[in-house]
């Protein structure tokens, strides 16, 4: 009897205490929900945007079509700039080539900063410089790689020789498949990588070095990652980095893998380093270091430089290689376009000559044709995130400091006030009536204002001594006529699905 009520005793603390235990989660949910809701709010003054849902806000509508296309879509019905919730994370997208320069360019200062996003904070702790806040860090890193660029890069008159040495190597691994149908896109990664590698390295990586390959392979994943409802729904609820499964994790895997190899890159390039004598980026960087070591707020260290290092190598290999790669596709798909590029060549480079950069001016047809790639292929639809560093106000909007800002570049490139027919591919628009090259305002792959890209220079040169390369020796075609799909693969960058090309030997 006695035994039997101290048995119902615990039984009935064990109800109470499980009552308890439950009304507790429940209490944490609720105020969870209530604090999710209260970030959700939109602040004064701020830009109308699309319906939301609780919680979420307005993910979904990113994940159900490209986010790009989506967004002017709505720029259409709620304005150029308009806000978006990202679950909880207030943002304002800017549509057009007015809104992006009004922005960017005339509050430049403003809206330099970076959103110091979860994601973000978790790989680069918002350190090395893509993705650096605006301020001591940023500059000191911009400048110091502004710098090297100069002096290990596009400043010697030696590195358009390296340039089309690499070319060389490039064109005869094409050769190789005398004709046959081949993906490309191993190759011109490799050729691509090597020269962002030369700057920062000072050598480059053969292209059967499949360890190098493999950290750009994953890193090239992130890319891909990082634009994905995953990446979103990471930003919006942090914690969900807890559950052991999903594509956060196959993030985080890939971003330590890299920082390793990365870090083996590094000690290898640095050795028999002579102080004050930098033979490329990161003996600058050591060196800037060692300059630096009794500043208590210097930001160059160790890991910043392998956070700088990884950024502007996939900063220049993701988006070089994929301009490219549309370039290809684009020959093969408009027969009589590559005729005229091939025409052009034969008449200014000739067969035999290495085609050289002084020979750009000469050749109109080539350069539009490559800026019509970069326009209507979007490579970096969405740039990279801005921030506000301060409160301000644009067309009456209140935008308060900490916002971030998404420049839909997609939608500059496709504004009808500055392009006719945006959507035709059509070269011409960046010739004259007498067929000289014209530079067009609305043209902004490579985004405006303080944040605007860096290798840009790098970039020009290598597009067109790889593309005129090509050309020279190749007519390019899909194995039997067969058209690959035109759609993009999303990501940070665009990138075409994976298709068959031949190459065939003009000479
Ligand atoms: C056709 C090729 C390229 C395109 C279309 C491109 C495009 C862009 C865009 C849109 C941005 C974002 C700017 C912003 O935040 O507003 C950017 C930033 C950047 N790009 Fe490029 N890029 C290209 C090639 C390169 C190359 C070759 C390198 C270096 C090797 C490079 C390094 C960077 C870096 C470091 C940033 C960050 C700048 C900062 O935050 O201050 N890019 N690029």
């Amino acid at each position: 009897m006695w035994l039997g009520s101290q048995a119902g005793a615990g039984i009935a603390a064990a109800a109470v205490v499980g009552t308890g235990a439950v009304a507790f989660l429940l209490l944490l949910l609720l105020s969870l929900v209530a604090k999710q809701l209260l970030r959700q709010r939109r602040p004064l003054g701020f830009p109308p945007g699309p319906a939301r849902l609780p919680l979420i806000g307005n993910i979904h509508s990113l994940a159900s079509e490209q986010p790009h296309v989506y967004m002017k879509r709505q720029s259409e019905r709620h304005g150029q700039i308009f806000s978006l919730d990202l679950g909880g994370i207030s943002a304002i997208v800017l549509n057009g080539y007015d809104a992006v320069k009004e922005c960017l360019v005339q509050q430049s200062d403003i809206f330099a900063d970076r959103p110091p996003l979860p994601l973000f904070k978790k790989l680069t702790k918002m350190g090395g410089l893509l993705n650096s806040r605006y301020g001591r860090g940023w500059t000191e890193h911009r400048k110091l790689a502004v710098t090297s660029f100069r002096i290990f890069g596009y400043g010697q008159k030696s590195f358009e020789c390296k340039i089309s040495e690499e070319s060389v190597v490039f064109l005869e691994a094409i050769d190789t498949y005398k004709g046959k149908p081949f993906d490309l896109k191993h190759l011109i990664t490799s050729a691509v990588s090597n020269i962002t590698n030369l700057i920062i390295f000072g050598e480059r990586f053969t292209y059967e070095d499949t360890e190098f390959q493999h950290m750009i392979e994953i890193f090239s994943e992130n890319i891909e990652l990082a634009a994905s409802a995953a990446a979103f729904l990471y930003n919006a609820f942090p914690w969900i980095g807890a559950f052991p499964f999903g594509k956060h994790q196959q993030l985080f895997k890939n971003a330590a893998e890299v920082y390793t190899f990365l870090l083996h890159l590094i000690q290898r390039a640095s050795q028999n380093r002579k102080p004050q004598s930098p033979r490329h980026f990161i003996d600058a960087y050591l060196d800037e270091m060692g300059r630096n070591k009794n500043d208590p707020e210097s930001t160059f260290s160790t890991e910043n430089l392998i956070f700088s290092v990884g950024e502007i190598m996939i900063a220049g290999t993701e988006t070089t290689t994929n301009v490219l790669r549309w370039a290809v596709l684009f020959m093969a798909l408009y027969p009589n376009i590559q005729g005229q590029v091939h025409k052009e060549i034969d008449l200014v480079v000739g067969p035999n000559k290495t085609p050289c950069l002084e020979e750009k001016c000469k050749m109109p047809y080539t350069e539009a044709v490559i800026h019509e790639i970069l326009r209507f292929c979007n490579i970096v639809p969405l740039g990279i995130f801005h921030a506000t560093s301060k409160d301000t106000v644009v067309r009456g909007y209140s935008i308060p400091e900490g916002t971030t800002v998404i420049t839909n570049l997609y939608s500059v490139h496709f504004d009808e006030k500055y392009w006719s027919n945006p959507e035709v591919f059509w070269p011409e628009r960046f010739l004259d009536s007498s067929g000289q090259f014209v530079k067009r305002e609305a043209f902004v792959p490579f985004s405006l204002g303080k944040r605007h890209c860096l290798g840009e220079q790098l970039a020009r040169m290598e597009m067109f001594l790889f593309f005129t390369s090509l050309l020279q020796r190749f007519h390019l075609h899909f194995p039997s006529a067969l058209i690959p799909d035109l759609k993009p693969k999303l990501g940070m960058t665009l990138q075409p699905h994976p298709y068959l090309i031949c190459a065939e030997r003009r000479c």
